[in-house]
């Protein structure tokens, strides 16, 4: 723990212009410097640093913050760790809070199993290029592999040699203690003695996205059928398999620039992609992505691509798992390689353009292949294709976003040829159930509703795309949070707060600015809620999910389902909000403010064409003076500061 008084001399000292001058070039424009966004691509400057304020903003992309932020966002490092950044970089000494004995324990404790395998695998490494024994058996079997020496040594690969204990009585005699030998897994006790986890075997380091070295993996060498191929450091402190990608330290950067990371089976995968000049690349080890490590990748891209050798069984096998990745709100492809081919194999085979425009062109979204393939089995066989819109659906179903989800039923009915409301109303009821499942008070209403009745009705004819973004925001609040409490001040007079309902203040604020929906259903939406805060009556969330105008209950499930944290920090005027409360205050102020700021840009546009088109000076005026209004209005919003915030 880094202490209050280290943080704060931190920030102070940090000079925002410099610290991001290490890694943008910036020019001076008026009290700002201005340059090149590095978070999105973009060709004239919009990305704005504020030296008399400390912060920085992307009017491109919305990207904000402070010196500590923008550390933490441009290089991932966690909070302590951009801290720690800043501090080197300014030569702060960082005090840390006393720890008890046992934290500091831990701590140590990781510190020398980090230390031991950093050793570890420097010997390794050393075995390799410098002993006769591993020069001619690992680097030789390196070499046969097509591997390059500045592979081998981007990637620290190892030899260990064949004799049981050479490593252990090597680190012994260094100093390491046993302890952390047997901890690292490096080391093995058998009767009293210490033996070589691996000997024999070629060894592949495996980094934290840190790069240190928490675990091995080493092949054996040739195709000895009779010892298992790799042997892996077993779960450690610093170690947890299900929690580790083989390859993030190398990829992490790629995978941001090339917003898409592709996914392997092995080490060798990687490395020989690696080599081949495609660097966005990790491996899960042989088994199926997990949590944490889906996780991980969404640190620095939403896409993934998973390249299988060319075999539809064994990629059938893994639909469960990928099902999982979809549901984390990730979208991903599939590249399927020919037959016999892995990506390791075919990387060697072919020049670096054609791996990457293979992988280009046969890269297929997940949900198309999962139907195309199924649907060869089908052969057109009724009950078989009753099956698959089911197993379709029910992935469809898992995507976190409603607007991802309609596209690919879309897209699914035409693949299917089977009418798109048939899909949909599959889809609604699984929606529904988990709904259910998640939030039975939420759902009371809705058994009633037979799902025929979704066909039947009437359908409100609207382009899904009209669907304004800042009106939805608006419809969400209203539905998650309408019946909970903030508490505001009335005027900028009175310093005293007075509570008041977000559904009651929603729809005030709005009214009074007289600003319409455009979107016909969040208008209807809304306008429930208008006649039941007039009434004292605000509606419940379950209303609008059974409702019976499909289209809203569709929507209404679809804004409640979908996940919506307050965000942990929301840094106003660079005031940490920190209370559950004052978050949610935030979010309402930032979903009007964003609603009235788009509305106003299109009324002014609207004036701005009427003054351009008349020739009447006096309408001319008149417009002028509305115009004038409106922005004046707008700039008091953005003022505030908050505006752009949510309308990117
Ligand atoms: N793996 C493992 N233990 C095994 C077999 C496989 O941990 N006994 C993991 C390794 O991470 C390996 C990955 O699963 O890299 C994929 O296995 P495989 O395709 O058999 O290995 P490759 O990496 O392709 O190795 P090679 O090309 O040298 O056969
Ligand atoms: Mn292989």
């Amino acid at each position: 723990m880094i202490n209050h008084e280290t943080i704060d001399n931190i920030i102070q000292t940090a000079r925002i212009e410099e610290v991001i001058g290490d890694f943008v070039t910036l020019r001076r424009r008026g009290v700002n410097q201005i340059g090149l966004c590095p978070f999105h691509n973009e060709k004239t400057p919009s990305f704005t640093v504020s030296p008399a304020k400390g912060i920085y903003k992307c009017f491109g992309c919305g990207k904000a913050g402070n010196s500590v932020n923008f550390i933490m966002e441009h290089e991932h490092f966690s909070y302590p760790e951009a801290l720690k950044y800043l501090a080197r970089k300014y030569n702060i000494e960082v005090e840390e809070e006393e720890q008890t004995p046992e934290q500091l324990q831990e701590l140590n404790e990781k510190e020398s199993l980090y230390n031991l395998n950093l050793f570890a695998q420097l010997y390794f490494s050393k075995m390799l290029v410098e002993s006769e024994e591993g020069k001619a058996i690992g680097l030789t079997y390196f070499k046969e592999r097509g591997m390059r020496d500045d592979i081998v040594n981007k990637f620290q690969l190892g030899f260990s040699p064949e004799k049981w204990d050479a490593f252990s009585i090597y680190a012994i005699q260094q100093g390491y203690k046993k302890e952390f030998l047997m901890k690292t897994g490096l080391s093995i006790e058998k009767e009293a003695r210490l033996y070589d986890r691996f000997h024999s075997r070629v060894m592949f380091p495996i980094h934290s996205a840190s790069g240190r070295v928490i675990g091995f993996g080493g092949r054996i060498l040739g195709n000895d059928k009779s010892h298992a191929k790799y042997v892996n450091s077993p779960e450690s402190e610093i170690y947890n398999k299900s929690k580790t990608l083989y390859g993030i330290y190398f990829a992490k950067n790629a995978i941001i620039s090339k917003d898409n990371c592709l996914l392997v089976e092995g080490y060798t995968d990687v490395i020989s992609m690696h080599q081949a000049g495609i660097e966005n690349v990790v491996a899960s080890s042989g088994t199926s992505l997990t949590h944490d490590q889906i996780r991980m990748i969404q640190r620095y891209t939403a896409n993934i691509s998973i390249l299988y050798d060319g075999d539809p069984a064994g990629i059938k096998a893994s639909f469960r798992g990928i099902d999982m990745i979809v549901e984390q709100g990730m979208n991903v492809k599939i590249v399927l390689f020919p037959d016999g081919e892995d990506p390791d194999s075919y990387a060697r085979k072919h020049h670096p353009n054609e791996v990457e425009s293979f992988i280009a062109t046969n890269a297929v979204n997940f949900i198309l292949f999962k139907t195309r393939l199924l649907l060869g089995e089908t052969q057109n066989d009724p009950i078989k294709k009753a099956a698959l819109i089911k197993e379709i659906v029910n992935t469809i179903a898992l995507i976190p976003d409603g607007i991802s989800r309609s596209l690919y039923v879309k897209e699914c009915s035409t693949l299917m040829t089977i009418p798109e409301q048939v899909l949909m109303t599959e889809l609604n009821k699984i929606l529904r159930a988990k709904l259910k499942k998640s939030a039975p008070e939420l759902d009371r209403e809705a058994e009633v509703i037979q799902p025929e009745q979704f066909v039947t009705e009437p359908q409100l004819d609207i382009d899904p795309d009209s669907a304004e973004y800042q009106e939805k925001e608006i419809i969400r609040m209203l539905l998650l949070f309408g019946h909970e409490v903030i508490r505001i001040k009335l005027n900028s007079i009175d310093e005293e707060e007075v509570p008041v309902g977000v559904a009651d203040y929603v729809v005030h604020d709005i009214m009074h600015d007289d600003m319409e929906f455009e979107n016909p259903l969040y208008k209807l939406i809304f306008d429930e809620y208008a006649r039941g805060v007039e009434n004292d009556a605000i509606p419940d969330r379950a209303r609008f999910i059974s409702h019976d105008n499909p289209e809203i209950s569709t929507l209404a499930v679809d804004l409640v389902f979908s996940p919506y944290e307050l965000s942990v920090n929301w840094l106003k005027n660079n005031i940490l909000v920190t209370t559950e409360e004052s978050r949610l205050h935030m979010h309402v102020m930032l979903a009007i403010h964003a609603f009235k700021a788009r509305k106003l840009d299109k009324m002014m546009t609207g004036i701005r064409k009427k003054i351009s088109q008349t020739s009447s000076p006096e309408e001319q005026d008149a417009l002028m003076k509305v115009f004038h209004d409106l922005k004046k209005q707008s700039i008091q919003i953005n003022k505030d500061g908050l505006g752009r915030i949510i309308t990117r």
